[in-house]
């Protein structure tokens, strides 16, 4: 595997071409962002941090029959991965009422949310990411009705292996974000699962273990991170 031209650089993570189309190679940097990019760091180890968490989860879905764009880790901060045509939604599970749905709506921070609520943003920064609804989706051509089905069908069983391997660690899945895309007819699941895309709370001290603890500036990042990771990967 030859590692060749760049791809597109994210806020986080930069992609490269490789010699055969149906590959890429996915690179996570030290870079950390917040509110929309306003806030941003460069932080050691983060990247390597991230890259074991996210190869670590996708290998884990992916013993649980779920599809995912991992084909394996190639070295601390990169990944080889399936090309996918990605579908620019952002889907949200929360278990635990936390973040912007606490901001935006009457309901109190750590309210159980049983069932889950799946949340399903459009991918558009320069539209600061608005919410959809299932008519907007298809209107807008985002999914069919079957893919949006699907998709949640598969975000809930992610939640379901992620929240009870977390619960075994001791740490609280309150919610994160996947991205999908499609390859082949099928949907996989892509981008990243990580602390940046996840909110993790100790079951314990309540203490976050996620990006919140950038994003609000109470603490060192990458300690929480690295526990985090010294926690799950085994
Ligand atoms: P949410 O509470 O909607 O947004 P914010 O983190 O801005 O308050 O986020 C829910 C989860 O999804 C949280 O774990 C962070 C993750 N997420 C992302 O990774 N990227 C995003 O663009 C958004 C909106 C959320």
């Amino acid at each position: 595997m030859k590692q060749l031209d760049l791809l597109y650089s994210g806020k986080a993570k930069s992609v490269y071409r490789t010699e055969n189309p149906g590959e890429l190679v996915i690179k996570f940097r030290d870079d950390i962002t917040a509110f929309d990019g306003q806030k941003k760091d460069t932080l050691a180890e983060k990247g390597s941090l991230n890259a074991g968490v996210s190869t670590f989860f996708f290998g884990l879905l992916e013993k649980n029959g779920i599809k995912t764009h991992l084909i394996r880790k190639i070295d601390d901060t990169t990944m080889l991965a399936r090309n996918l045509t990605m579908i620019p939604l952002e889907v949200i599970v929360r278990n635990i009422a936390a973040g912007s749905m606490v901001k935006n709506f009457p309901i109190v921070k750590g309210t159980p949310l049983d069932p889950p609520v799946i949340v399903i943003d459009f991918k558009d920064d320069t539209r600061h990411d608005p919410m959809l609804n299932d008519d907007l989706v298809f209107a807008l051509k985002l999914a069919t009705p079957e893919e949006l089905r699907e998709l949640k069908q598969i975000a809930l069983q992610v939640n379901r292996v992620l929240r009870d391997y977390l619960a075994e660690r001791g740490i609280d899945l309150v919610d994160f974000k996947l991205e999908f895309g499609k390859k082949d007819g099928h949907l996989f699941v892509g981008d990243e699962i990580s602390m940046d895309s996840m909110r993790l709370w100790d079951k314990k001290t309540g203490e976050s273990l996620d990006k919140d603890v950038y994003r609000t500036g109470q603490g060192d990042v990458i300690t929480s991170y690295h526990h985090v990771a010294a926690r799950i990967i085994t």
